[in-house]
């Protein structure tokens, strides 16, 4: 018999987008809530006095009067390869990646380093509550390997691929269309929807990959029906007139992607800042999605993300750390930058969307909206216990907050690891913060 177990806190979690249905419309919350898991799935969630009368006196409940309850967070862009770079000092994007992120990516080539850095990469986001992420390894096959290896230990739903990059890199660091396309092809064969893990092919941006092998990229995308395209667009002006350069005959940056087949509703695009009106519709148009980064486009100086004009023409967009371009694991803190970065477009970031954005929104971006990204009955059971007595400041903070909004912005804008006091996936406990 599956085992049965019951969380009881207050919870919250987003049903919806708050720009299609507005703001009350977009969550649920329950003061006292109750979720009951069964295995690796949601069975029950709602008013814990109410749902306790139906349920037998002796299923376990445990009881977190201090907590709140969210849908564990997903990271829709970061680099398992660039965990030990981050914080590095003083670049913009080109020039960080031939000081810093190229010669890092090297070392990946050995599989032993791999796993360790993938090992602590995983109990880095696990720390930090995020349970599903879309995932960069390196030109390595072996550093793919070691990273499904590493998710597979916590039952976790990982997205990762090989970087394709044939050009403009150290030799050390490129592949040529075949290999890529053949090493690609194994990965998919070997690990793609097996258990919780899937496959992303990875051409690293437009500038590293011949049209040969952008194109193979595309046949990849058409052979394999459900596999994700995982790529940068648009990040940095200096990058975005190198593409021009280096593809003349392409519309735009994004036309370069779109004219390889390379744009489809499990495509996911990190970045996207420096985008024109076309660019925004063919990203509708193909239902494919952006995942905006907001701690690595302010710390390498790339831009702000204009989330109106992405909502204005309906395009997915998801959350990313863009780790090591990004300065945090924590999806807290990328919320708290992100809010900074709407602000500074005399906009403001309802936290309801940021958690939206965090959350269910990250899983539609992914197109996995119906395993993760919210707490609905039948939902994988990957949740969080936020601590709203993590630290002093929270303490006191929170004591004043007069409703979930007001208490979901000050975890967002103060709160960092320490607010996780633990982290579940799939109904297991994959992070304890007390555990000594
Ligand atoms: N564009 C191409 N490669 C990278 C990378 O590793 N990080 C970021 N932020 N942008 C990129
Ligand atoms: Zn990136």
């Amino acid at each position: 018999m599956t085992q049965q177990k019951a969380w009881r806190a207050a919870i919250v979690h987003c049903i919806a987008d708050p720009k299609e249905v507005g703001v009350d419309a977009a969550y649920e919350y329950f003061e006292d809530g109750l979720l009951v898991v069964e295995g690796d799935k949601i069975q029950a969630l709602g008013d814990a006095t109410s749902l306790l009368k139906d349920l037998p006196d002796s299923l376990l409940v445990e009881h977190h009067p201090n907590a709140l309850i969210t849908p564990g967070f997903i990271d829709t862009h970061i680099h398992y390869p660039q965990t030990d770079m981050i914080g590095s000092y003083g670049e913009q994007l080109l020039t960080w990646l031939n000081t810093y992120t190229f010669p890092e990516e090297s070392k990946f080539h050995d599989k032993q380093h791999a796993r360790n850095v993938a090992d602590r990469f995983l109990a880095e986001l696990l720390r930090n509550g995020t349970t599903t992420a879309l995932v960069f390894g390196t030109v390595h096959k072996v550093s793919v390997e070691a990273f499904f290896e590493a998710s597979q230990v916590h039952n976790l739903r990982m997205i990762c691929g090989k970087v394709m990059m044939d050009r403009n890199a150290p030799d050390y660091l490129t592949d040529t269309p075949e290999s890529s396309y053949q090493e690609s092809k194994e990965l998919i064969e070997t690990w793609h929807n097996k258990g919780r893990l899937h496959y992303a092919i990875t051409p690293r941006f437009a500038p590293t990959s011949s049209d040969e092998q952008l194109a193979l990229a595309g046949k990849l995308l058409s052979e394999y029906q459900d596999v994700y395209l995982h790529t940068h667009l648009s990040e940095n002006k200096d990058e975005c007139a190198w593409v021009q350069e280096l593809f003349p005959h392409s519309q735009n940056y994004l036309d370069v992607y779109d004219q390889n087949h390379l744009l489809s509703e499990r495509s996911v695009f990190a970045h996207g800042i420096h985008l024109c009106e076309h660019e925004y519709q063919r990203l509708h148009d193909t239902g494919s999605a952006i995942s905006f980064c907001p701690t690595s486009n302010l710390f390498i100086g790339s831009g702000l993300f204009n989330l109106n004009k992405a909502e204005e023409h309906k395009v997915n967009v998801g959350l990313g750390t863009d780790v090591g371009g990004g300065t945090s694991f924590s999806m807290l803190q990328t919320m708290n930058e992100a809010y900074k970065v709407i602000q500074l477009q005399n906009e403001n970031l309802n936290p309801i969307k940021s958690l939206y954005l965090s959350t269910l929104g990250g899983a539609k971006a992914l197109r996995l909206e119906d395993k993760i990204g919210n707490l609905a009955i039948g939902s994988e059971a990957d949740f969080l216990l936020l601590d709203k007595k993590a630290t002093p400041l929270l303490t006191s903070r929170l004591a004043l907050s007069k409703n979930i909004e007001e208490t979901l912005f000050v975890f967002m804008t103060i709160g960092d690891d320490r607010a996780i006091q633990a982290t579940y996936s799939a109904g297991q406990c994959v992070h304890q913060r007390d555990s000594f």
